[in-house]
C-alpha cells in the first residue's frame, strides 16, 4: 500500500517531505519500502485499530526507534544486534529514503518500517511487547508555545510507556537543555525511572552518532544522554 493513500489522522507539525529525491532513492521507496512496512497499521488497512500479530518479529526482542531520520543508528543496531527484531518509524520520506539505500548496503534482514507518525503505530502494537525504545534527538520546538508538541509529553509518553515491558530501557538523546529539563520532568511520570544521565563523551557504549548529532556538535551543542528504564 502506498504510504499516500494515509491521511494523518492527527497533528503532524514536522515534515513528511522535503527536497527533490535523486533518481535512486525514488527506486528504492519503490521498491523495497512496500515489503519492509509493517501490516495492518495504516489506518485504510485497519479502520478499527485491531491489535497486530508480532510474528512479523519472529520471536526476537523487539526494540522501536523512533524518528530514526536518516536512519544511520537504526541501521547500525541491527546490523549490531542480528538476534534482534527493531521497528523503525519516520514520517519524512526523504530520510526513509536514506535508510532504504542503507539497509540494501548493510544486507540487513532484521528491520520494519512504519513510515508515518510513531502514534499510529502505538495504537495497533499488543502491550508490553517492546524490550526497548530510542529517541534520538527529537524535534526541539524551541518555542514555550511549542514545548506540547515535544515528544516527551504525556500524550507520547503514556502510549509508549503501555507498549514496553517492565525493566524495558527508554533511551533518550539531545541537544538542547530545555528538552532535558522537560524529559527528567515528564518520563518519570508515565511509569519509567531515570537509571543514568551522561554528556558529551560519554554515550551508550553502543551509541552510533547520528546526523543530527553532527550538526549539533558542528554548531557547539553538547549532547545528553538520558537512561530510563520502564517500572
Ligand atoms: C531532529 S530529527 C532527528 C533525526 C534522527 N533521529 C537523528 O538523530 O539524526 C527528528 C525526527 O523525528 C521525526 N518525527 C517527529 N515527530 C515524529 C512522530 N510523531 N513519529 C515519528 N517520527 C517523528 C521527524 O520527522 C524527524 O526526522
Amino acid at each position: 500500500m502506498s504510504h499516500n493513500l494515509n491521511p494523518p489522522r492527527r497533528n503532524f507539525y514536522g515534515r513528511s517531505h522535503g527536497k527533490t529525491m535523486r533518481a535512486s532513492q525514488k527506486e528504492y521507496l519503490a521498491e523495497d519500502l512496500g515489503p519492509l512496512t509493517l501490516k495492518g497499521v495504516f489506518t485504510e488497512e485497519n479502520p478499527e485499530r485491531r491489535e497486530i500479530s508480532l510474528d512479523f518479529a519472529g520471536g526476537k526482542p523487539l526494540w522501536l526507534e523512533i524518528g530514526f531520520g536518516g536512519g544511520e543508528h537504526l541501521v547500525h543496531m541491527a546490523a549490531r544486534y542480528p538476534d534482534v527484531h527493531i521497528i523503525g518509524a519516520e514520517p519524512f520520506m526523504n530520510g526513509v529514503a536514506m535508510l532504504l539505500g542503507k539497509i540494501r548496503q548493510a544486507a540487513v534482514g532484521n528491520l520494519s518500517l512504519y513510515p508515518r507518525d510513531v502514534r499510529e503505530l502505538f495504537e495497533v502494537l499488543p502491550p508490553a511487547c517492546l524490550d526497548k525504545a530510542f529517541l534520538n534527538y527529537p524535534d526541539p520546538w524551541p518555542k514555550a508555545r511549542h514545548h506540547r508538541r515535544r515528544f516527551v509529553t504525556q500524550d507520547h509518553l503514556q502510549p509508549l510507556a503501555r507498549l514496553m515491558k517492565p525493566g524495558a530501557e527508554f533511551r533518550v538523546a539531545t541537544d538542547i537543555p530545555d528538552y532535558v529539563r522537560q524529559t527528567l520532568e515528564e518520563v518519570p511520570p508515565a511509569g519509567f525511572e531515570l537509571v543514568k544521565q551522561a554528556g558529551l563523551g560519554a554515550a551508550w557504549e553502543d551509541w552510533f552518532s547520528t546526523r543530527y548529532e553532527q550538526k549539533a556538535l558542528r554548531e557547539g551543542r553538547d549532547p545528553h544522554y538520558l537512561t530510563f528504564r520502564k517500572l
